[in-house]
């Protein structure tokens, strides 16, 4: 594995958790990989199939989800519904090649900063370990792809790149 390797990681974040939870973890000046793209919902049930596999076809390195606590979802059910089309995904990328580690659903609240960092960097450390997708291709951009395809239910949000080891939005 090159260790040079800087995989692009898109996030759908829940803006009530997640994304508040990335605010929470710049304001703390935590640190945390410069891999993460970040795509606003306003909960992560908005999240379909279509979505992760277009982020993976356009070349994303992994995707992962980050909606609220179980329990806390302010639409009840959507970070269950999430995790249920994650799994999906997960047993159907070895059909296309992909490992399914290179998808996950994580849960987290608005205060956890310290765990949205620790999520960053374990997910990023993981994905190093798998390499790059073999999907990838010169001149595409996966987060441009993946909020093209979830531009129906994506909140506006600039998405500026990362600088490096700063906030992500
Ligand atoms: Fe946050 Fe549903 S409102 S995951």
């Amino acid at each position: 594995m090159a260790d040079d390797f800087e995989p692009e990681i898109i996030v759908f974040a829940c803006h009530y958790c997640a994304y508040a939870a990335a605010d929470l973890a710049g304001s703390m000046r935590l640190q945390y990989p410069s891999t993460i793209r970040m795509i606003k919902l306003p909960c992560t049930g908005k999240l379909e199939v279509i979505h992760l596999l277009r982020a993976l076809e356009a070349g994303a390195d992994g995707v992962y989800a980050a909606g609220c606590l179980e329990g806390e979802c302010h639409y009840l059910k959507g970070n269950l519904w999430a995790r249920k089309r994650i799994e999906h995904v997960k047993k159907l990328l070895p059909e296309v090649g992909l490992e399914p580690e290179r998808v996950e659903m994580y849960n987290m609240s608005s205060a956890q900063g310290p765990e949205f960092a620790r999520v960053a960097t374990e997910f990023t450390e993981r994905i190093k370990g798998l390499g790059p997708n073999p999907l990838r291709r010169h001149g595409v951009s996966p987060h441009a792809a993946a909020r093209d395809a979830a531009k129906d239910v994506a909140m506006p949000d600039p998405s500026p790149a990362p600088t490096e080891k700063g906030p992500a939005e």
